[in-house]
């Protein structure tokens, strides 16, 4: 939510700060500004995407080696040019760019009216800043002091970076809750700060991640960290390990269809040095002083949002099959607030794709305050949950740029189900031969992706014949019910179609009623043990003239001759058929919302990491 970056050192500021603020956008696109030290203070903002600001930019080529941007996922106050960052203290001396929510923001703001400060924005974001430039004149003191001490007062989530007129060599940033990445240039003369690395691995890979309650005070040659209590600390460097490639379309026209068709290779990487089938083992090298805990527990909660909370429901089904653990799955926002029962000794698998989301964060430490051990399992390398769990394992699928999460979800699987296997062979509850038949079939995984994802002219004619559709049904049955899910939450958010997911045997209890010639239905109808009831709950549907697009599995010649369309996708074992079953799913949802003229990386309303309540 809200992507922020900063750069002081030599090189002109403007375009870089642009390129940073895209890279940055599926962070937000609501509205992007920058503000640029160079005599004076400029600051230019423009509700919409960063392309916008660059148009109203156009004409002005702000100069200057010091500056920020922001690009907003609005929280308080409408998308539009006032709202958006960066916000200016009364005098106009100060600029802030800012990620997260000041929940005592209007107290703050209330007080700072009776004092006279006049507000241009509704944001929040606004009152830190008026509060910093407050604090600034009743201490008398420098801009890093007045920041600090504004911060003990604030309650709420930030990572901010501020700059004032009156130091101009200088860069002010501080981290509560949302992320931040200094990067330290080659030549130590130049520093970069961003919410994520990717608007910095093109110049340097030496980066400091920002802890919580830290504040970080950059000058052009030295970096100075210190608590939000005022003790120094030293900065732990640390060296990316990310492509510049990997952060690009590399040729495809959307991020998600790249993503889409990485999964070959997201999948390989999953598996890598952790499946080792020749030996009939796996390992998990993020996972080991905590392992036995894991072995023993006598109950495992997982907790993730979105796509990451069906990628654990999966999980549950291959643990408690092969595992023989009782499983719960949580939504991480229902779970916070709903006084659960944890006790020590339960296990948490914490999933997320972006290891930011602020309510698996909140679950997860709710959790471990009450005696749980933490298992993360996220893809960016240093996010806050993979740092607030005990141990945990990567799923190394790279970055994932398109809203949609895609390879993120096969990438949790493929470690979800190391995970439950691994589990299973500790606990003896697999026998040696089924294990050997699980890992073999899983290692050919990434070749039966390549072979699913060759449907995809197919699925694009398919799209075409639906996507007028205003509703969408998706039902799946056993490990594919959770793809139902999946693939449902894949087509609203992209299309902005309103679809559901089932599980095929609760239509009867109600969602039937909904169906009638006009209809879509996606079944996944892949061979596994309910192949039988799926093939009964097709025929209610066609009873009732839904239109029926069926994934099955290949050489099915049962399910062709009841449906409207098929979809093959390669055998597998039943458990591992969820990472084929989604590929065709991601297409069609992908081919829809392209054919409906959306915006297929940045869908309206939402933010690749939900850093938010
Ligand atoms: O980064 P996380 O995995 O924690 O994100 C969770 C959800 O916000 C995310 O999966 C969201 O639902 C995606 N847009 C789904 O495609």
């Amino acid at each position: 939510m809200c992507g922020i970056v900063g750069y002081i050192g030599n090189r002109k500021v403007y375009p870089l700060l642009i390129k940073g603020l895209k890279r940055l956008e599926y962070r937000g696109y609501d509205s992007a500004g920058v503000a640029i030290l160079n005599g004076g203070l400029e600051v230019f903002k423009k509700q919409g995407k960063v392309s916008e600001l660059e148009d109203f930019v156009a004409a002005a080529k702000p100069h200057g080696t010091v500056g920020i941007g922001h690009t907003r996922w609005a929280t308080h106050g409408e998308p539009n040019d006032a709202n958006a960052h960066p916000h200016q203290s009364s005098n106009g001396d100060l600029a802030i760019i800012h990620n997260g929510i000041i929940e005592n923001y209007s107290a703050l703001k209330q007080d700072l009216l009776n004092k006279g400060h006049v507000f241009q924005s509704e944001t929040d974001s606004e009152v830190l800043i008026h509060f910093i430039e407050e604090i600034q004149k009743m201490h008398d003191c420098d801009l890093e002091e007045a920041v600090r001490l504004a911060l003990t007062k604030v309650v709420g989530a930030y990572a901010i970076i501020v700059i004032s007129k009156q130091d101009p060599h200088q860069l002010i940033a501080a981290r509560k809750g949302s992320p931040l990445v200094i990067g330290i240039g080659k030549d130590k003369n130049e520093f970069f700060i961003a919410s994520d690395a990717t608007p910095i691995i093109e110049y340097t890979n030496e980066v400091v991640y920002l802890n919580d309650n830290e504040i970080a005070l950059l000058t052009q040659n030295e970096l100075k960290i210190k608590s939000i209590e005022d003790v120094p600390t030293t900065p732990y460097i640390q060296i990316l390990d990310m492509e510049l490639q990997s952060i690009e379309k590399g040729g495809y026209d959307y991020f998600m269809l790249k993503e889409i068709f990485e999964q070959p290779n997201s999948i390989r990487d999953a598996m890598r040095g952790r499946l080792l089938a020749r030996k009939n083992h796996v390992q998990l090298g993020g996972i080991h002083k905590y392992l036995q805990n894991l072995i023993d527990a006598p109950r495992i909660i997982i907790i993730g949002c979105g796509t990451s909370w069906h990628a654990g429901l999966v999980a549950e089904y291959i643990i408690e099959d092969v595992a023989r653990i009782p499983v719960e799955v949580e939504y991480a926002s229902e779970f916070r607030y709903r006084n659960p029962v944890i006790n020590k000794g339960d296990a948490v698998i914490a999933i997320s794709q972006s290891g930011e989301t602020a309510d698996t964060l909140a679950a997860l430490e709710l959790a471990k305050s009450h005696g749980a051990t933490i298992y993360g399992v996220c893809n960016v390398v240093g996010s806050s949950i993979a740092r607030a769990s005990h141990e945990g394992a990567y799923i190394h699928a790279g970055p994932e740029i398109g809203v949609a999460s895609t390879k993120a979800f096969t990438a949790q699987v493929v470690v979800l189900s190391l995970m439950g296997l691994m589990l299973a062979k500790h606990r003896k509850t697999i026998s040696e031969h089924q294990l050997s038949e699980i890992l073999l079939e899983l290692e050919r995984i990434p070749e039966k992706v390549e072979k699913a994802l060759k449907s995809n002219a197919q699925i694009e004619y398919i799209a075409d014949i639906f996507k007028d559709a205003r509703n969408f049904l998706y039902l799946g049955r056993g490990y594919n019910f959770p793809v139902a899910l999946e693939g449902a939450l894949k087509l609203k958010e992209i299309s902005y179609i309103h679809a559901e997911g089932y599980p095929a045997a609760e239509m009867k209890h109600g969602p039937i009623a909904l169906i009638d010639e006009e209809m879509p239905v996606v079944v996944i109808a892949t061979r596994d043990s309910s192949y039988d009831k799926i093939v009964s709950n097709i025929q209610e549907v066609k009873a009732r003239k839904g239109k029926v697009i069926a994934i099955v599995s290949e050489g099915d010649t049962l399910i062709p001759t009841m449906v409207d369309h098929v979809i093959e996708v390669p055998m597998t074992h039943e458990m591992l058929m969820p990472l084929l079953s989604v590929i065709p799913l991601q297409l069609l949802s992908y081919h829809i919302a392209l054919m409906r003229g959306c915006n297929v990386d940045q869908p309206r309303n939402l933010a690749k990491s939900v850093t938010v309540e």
